[in-house]
């Protein structure tokens, strides 16, 4: 479709404004271990929730200014009510040429259909394992089986390639990497190992966990032959990578070869907040500004002013910490839970 939008805005350091992670709940039915290790979490009032009126509108708004794709994030994401509805607005809005949904699949075998249905283009879930004990473990719920369930009605609806993300930690399923791929270069799925990442809501994180993208890849050489680095879109988080005997996946560097350079991903919480990074501590009150009555061009021009602005490169200053720790302590995160990776939407 030939739509007439200028190119996206920039930012201080030259990024284009292209992708709105929008994450419409922060509540979640599994508990990874590595986003939300606690037992009791504080939960952003409902009413603060945006409508899906009020994300149509931002939306609409954003895509003039360069945002072509969306991804819809959580918690998780198919917790919230007529979620199709929503992708099925978002598509219609003239410039979004993708809309991409990251789900731990848990209530996907119900969903799937729909989603395809209303427009979804791509679907990426969340798998760490293939052991049900294991499941159990890593995420609080006996709820492998409903993960695998999802997954192939998701490939019967009409979604392919289905993207797969493993965050891979030592000591806790690193032990998978081999069977995991194996698994998805069977079904044509496409892993993408995550390196463990020390974002809000990781409160156990330690370096030693880390299984960086150096070590993965010769896990994969030494079983699958050594890799070689495929074609890769040059804003992605994943570097893709072939297997000598055919067949791709991807690796997620955030930890140790952060891609902040080439990010043009803007996030938008459940309630209402822009931030222009995963690891930013201030964002955008867009939810305030909505609610008082703010006129398009209003809207507009706070938008352009937060992303003109922004200077943010928060995986290239973790990197550059002496001694890395978790980057937010449980007091801060009971202070504003916005630090949360699951309220920022992964
Ligand atoms: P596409 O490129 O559209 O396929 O999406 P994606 O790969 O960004 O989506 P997904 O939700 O699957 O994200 C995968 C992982 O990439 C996340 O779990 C994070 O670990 C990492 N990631 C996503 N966005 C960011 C970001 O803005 N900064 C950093 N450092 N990592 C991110
Ligand atoms: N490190 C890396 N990835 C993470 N995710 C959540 N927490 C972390 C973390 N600490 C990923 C999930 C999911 C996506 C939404 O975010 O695995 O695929
Ligand atoms: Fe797991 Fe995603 Fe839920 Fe976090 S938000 S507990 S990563 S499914």
């Amino acid at each position: 479709m030939a739509h007439e939008l200028p190119p996206g805005i920039q930012d201080v350091f030259g990024r284009v404004l292209a992708n709105l992670r929008i994450s419409v709940t922060d509540r979640c039915n599994l508990r990874c271990h590595y986003c939300m290790p606690e037992r009791e979490y504080e939960w952003l009032p409902k009413a603060d929730r945006l409508t899906f009126e009020e994300l149509e509108r931002l939306v609409a708004r954003m895509a003039p200014l360069g945002v072509r794709n969306l991804r819809i994030t959580g918690g998780e994401p198919l917790l919230r009510r007529e979620l199709a509805q929503l992708i099925a607005r978002l598509a219609r809005i003239p410039g979004i040429e993708d809309i991409a949904l990251t789900t731990n699949g848990i209530l996907l075998a119900d969903q799937a259909e729909a989603l395809w249905q209303a427009g979804l283009s791509r679907l990426t879930i969340s798998l760490d394992t293939l052991r049900p004990d294991r499941f159990r473990k890593l995420t609080g719920q006996d709820r492998l089986s409903a993960t695998l369930a999802g997954l192939e009605a998701a490939q019967s609806a009409g979604f392919a390639p289905i993207k797969l993300n493993m965050v891979v930690c030592r000591g806790s399923n690193d032990d998978e990497v081999e069977s995991l791929l194996e698994f998805a270069l069977e079904a044509g799925h496409e892993l993408r190992f995550i390196e463990y990442m020390d974002v809000g809501g990781a409160l156990d994180w330690r370096q030693e966990q880390v299984l960086s993208k150096g070590e993965i890849l010769e896990r994969i050489a030494h079983r699958f032959g050594t890799p070689e680095p495929a074609p890769t879109p040059p804003s992605a988080p994943a570097q893709r990578f072939q297997l000598p005997g055919g067949g791709r996946f991807g690796v997620i560097a955030s930890t140790t070869a952060p891609f902040c350079g080439t990010c043009t991903r803007a996030r938008l919480t459940a309630d209402g907040w822009l931030y222009a990074c995963l690891y930013a501590t201030q964002g955008l009150d867009l939810r305030k500004h909505l609610r008082d009555g703010a006129t398009d061009e209003q809207l507009t021009e706070l938008l352009t002013a937060g992303w003109t602005s922004r200077r943010d490169r928060g995986a290239e200053e973790r990197l550059a910490q002496p001694a890395r720790e978790a980057s937010v302590d449980r007091e801060e995160l009971r202070r504003d839970p916005h630090l949360e990776m699951h309220t920022k939407g992964g």
